[in-house]
Parts: C-alpha cells; structure tokens; sequence
C-alpha cells in the first residue's frame, strides 16, 4: 500500500523551474485518492501558460515511477492563476488576479501591437484575460482588434466590457468624441478618467488585465503606474531603442518608483526572409538581451519584424487570430508564456511578503 506521506516526500523532490520551490510546499499537489497500487491526483499548476508545464507533469510522472508499490497512476493537470495582487488591488478590483502594464521608453515601438497580441496568446491558453486601453491620447486597441466605436454598455452603473476575441476589452477609443478631446487633459484628470475605468468595468474574474500604457517616462505613464495596482510592467524595445539607451531610463523610472519590471520584450529584432528563411539581425543581435542581463532583469522574448503585423493591425486582424500556427504567432506564445511565468514569480513573493506582514502583526 502506498502512503501520502510517501507520495509527498517524492514529489517534494520536484522544483518548479520557474518559482525555484518543490511544488509540494507550493500546494500544486491536489486531491490525492489511493486504493492499494493505485495512486490518482491532481497537479494544479500556477498558470496554463507556464513555459515549464511540460516539463513539470514529466518530473512528476518520473518521481512517481520511483515508487515501486505504484502499479497504476492517474494523472490530471490543471493550473490555477495565482493572485498578483496587493491590498490596494484588493478592495479596486476584487475578481482580477493579475494587472500586468505594458510600457515603452518612446512612442511607436509596438506596446499596442504587443500588448493585443499578448492579451491574445495568454486567452489561447485559457486564461480569463482582460485589455484595457489606457493610451487615452492615442487609443488604438479597437483599430487593432477590429471593432467599432461605443461598443461598451452601461449596466447596473458599470460599463460593461466590449468583447473581441475571447478578451474583455474597454477603450477610450469607443468613444470618439471623448478621445478627439483627450488631447487637452492633463495628468490628474487622465488619471481619473483611467481609475474610473478600471474600477467602473465588471470586468468579471480576470485572471490577467493587461494595461497598454501611453509611450515614454513622462508624467501620465507614471501616474497611471502608480493609480492602477499593477502586478508588474513589461518594457517594449527595439534593438535602436537599446542601443540609444531609452530603454534603460524607462525602466530606471519604474524601479524607482518600486514598480516591479516583469521583464524585456524587443520588438522588430530581426526579419525573416520570405526566400530563405533565415533570420537577419538587421539592427544588431540580441542587444535587449543583454541589457536585460546587465540590470537583472528577466528577457522575455524576441518579435520579428514582419509586414503583415501591420497589415493585420491596420485591418484590425491580428496575427494570432488569422494565423495562430505561424512562426510569427509562435513568437508571441514563447513572449506570453514567459510573462506569465514572472507573474507566477512575483505573485508566488507577494504572497510570501503576505503572509509575514501578518505574521509580525500577529
Ligand atoms: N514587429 C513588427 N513588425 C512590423 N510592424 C510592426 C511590428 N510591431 C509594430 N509594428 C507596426 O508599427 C507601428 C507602431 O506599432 P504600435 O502602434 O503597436 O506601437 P506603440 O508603441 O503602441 O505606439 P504608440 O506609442 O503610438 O502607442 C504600427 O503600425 C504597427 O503595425
Ligand atoms: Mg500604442
């Protein structure tokens, strides 16, 4: 007869790659059944993005081969996002797990295009995502997913969220009259405006918002980083942003503010050529990389330059929608499953700073 004891102390043998801690003290092991030789539970793994799932039930199945008195395993894996969340998040948006802000050093260097493209991979794994549209000066989410003005309803004092793709999307940019006037806001009142969208959406359970931010270090994107209780922020570069060092000051300005930085994304590394497909490094290799290593900070992944990006944000078809097996596509599923294993990382410390919070208050 097998015991649970033994199977735990098994499993504790397995280290989540990702939150470096055995996923028995990390409460993934679930609903353990034995009857003699037969052994059944449940891995409930922190996200169904993680980059290591794979990887993870393997470890599993082989610590359990191990034991001899097994003769029959039954295996289910299911994952359960974990919670990125302060207190503040808390009492603003009690059913979002996770708020992940997309940021950028200076205009134009993708953060729409990765931000949609980032809300789309994380939905095609199965999470419960959110987008919201917080470039109040510039919304171009709705161009982007293909959806027309005011699609969002009013019901019961929220607005409703507009829903395109399986995302549940709110934009300043359905309201047009509203945006044409955005240009002569200032911070306070942008900021305002964004909380009340935020606060004001039944957003439902979410299990990751993604916020794409107005461009640069200036005043509105930091307000805003500091109004919405982000889990974390993910900078958007291009090989010219980091070899001109904006990149750095963006997210020197988040650090400062103690904004955890999730990590690097570089958009247009390089571009595929459609004859012989081999990958040229037009503006320099893997610099983003590397300045990622010199200020410690994660990288989460490379996007080609690629026309039928923009064609496909122009005509508000995304690639993972029209093309979700395409290489293309695949760079933005590598880029989302590595964001959701930093959210697990750093909901995985919130939660440990949590709980001594309430143990020095006990
Ligand atoms: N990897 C890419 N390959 C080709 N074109 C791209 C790529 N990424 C973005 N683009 C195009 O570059 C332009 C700017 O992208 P996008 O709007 O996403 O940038 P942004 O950082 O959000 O800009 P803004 O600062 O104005 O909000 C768009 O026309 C978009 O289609
Ligand atoms: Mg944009």
């Amino acid at each position: 007869m097998v015991s649970v004891d033994q199977v735990l102390s098994t499993l504790s043998t397995v280290i989540d790659p990702d939150l470096k801690k055995d996923i028995v003290s990390m409460g993934m092991i679930k609903d353990i059944e034995i009857n003699g030789g037969d052994l059944k539970f449940t891995l409930e793994l922190t996200t169904p993005a993680c980059p290591f799932n794979d990887e993870i039930e393997q470890d599993v199945r082989n610590a359990i081969a191990k034991i001899k008195e097994v003769s029959k395993f039954d295996l289910k894996v299911t994952a359960k996002v974990m919670e990125g969340r302060s207190l503040s998040m808390d009492e603003m948006l009690p059913t979002v797990k996770n708020i992940i802000g997309v940021a950028s050093g200076k205009g134009g260097v993708g953060k729409t295009t990765v931000s949609v493209n980032l809300a789309l991979a994380l939905a095609q794994t199965g999470a419960k995502v959110g987008l919201l549209d917080a470039d109040i000066y510039g919304p171009s989410v709705p161009l982007m997913l293909g959806m027309g003005k005011s699609s969002m309803e009013v019901d019961n004092n929220k607005l409703q969220p507009a829903e395109s793709h399986g995302l549940k999307v709110v934009s300043f940019g359905f309201f047009a009259e509203q945006a044409h006037q955005a240009a002569i806001y200032r911070g306070p009142i942008i900021s305002g405006i964004l909380k009340q969208f935020l606060v004001d959406t039944n957003w439902s359970d979410l299990d990751y918002l993604i916020v794409d931010l107005p461009p640069g270090t200036g005043d509105i994107p930091l307000t805003l980083a500091q109004t919405i209780p982000i889990t974390g922020i993910v900078v958007v570069t291009t090989p010219q942003e980091v070899a001109s060092n904006i990149a750095v000051k963006a997210f020197g300005m988040f650090q400062k503010l103690n904004i955890p930085i999730m990590g690097v994304i570089e958009n247009m590394s390089y571009f595929i050529c459609p004859n012989c497909t081999t990958k040229h490094y037009v503006f320099g290799k893997e610099g983003a990389k590397r300045m990622s290593e010199k200020h410690e900070l994660a990288f989460l992944g490379e996007i080609p330059l690629n026309p039928g990006i923009m064609e496909g944000s122009d005509t508000g078809r995304p690639v993972l929608v029209t093309d979700p097996n395409s290489p293309l596509s695949h760079a933005f599923m590598v880029v989302a499953k590595n964001v959701a294993a930093r959210c697990s990382v750093l909901a995985s410390q919130l939660s440990e700073e949590m709980k001594a919070e309430v143990a020095t208050q006990k």
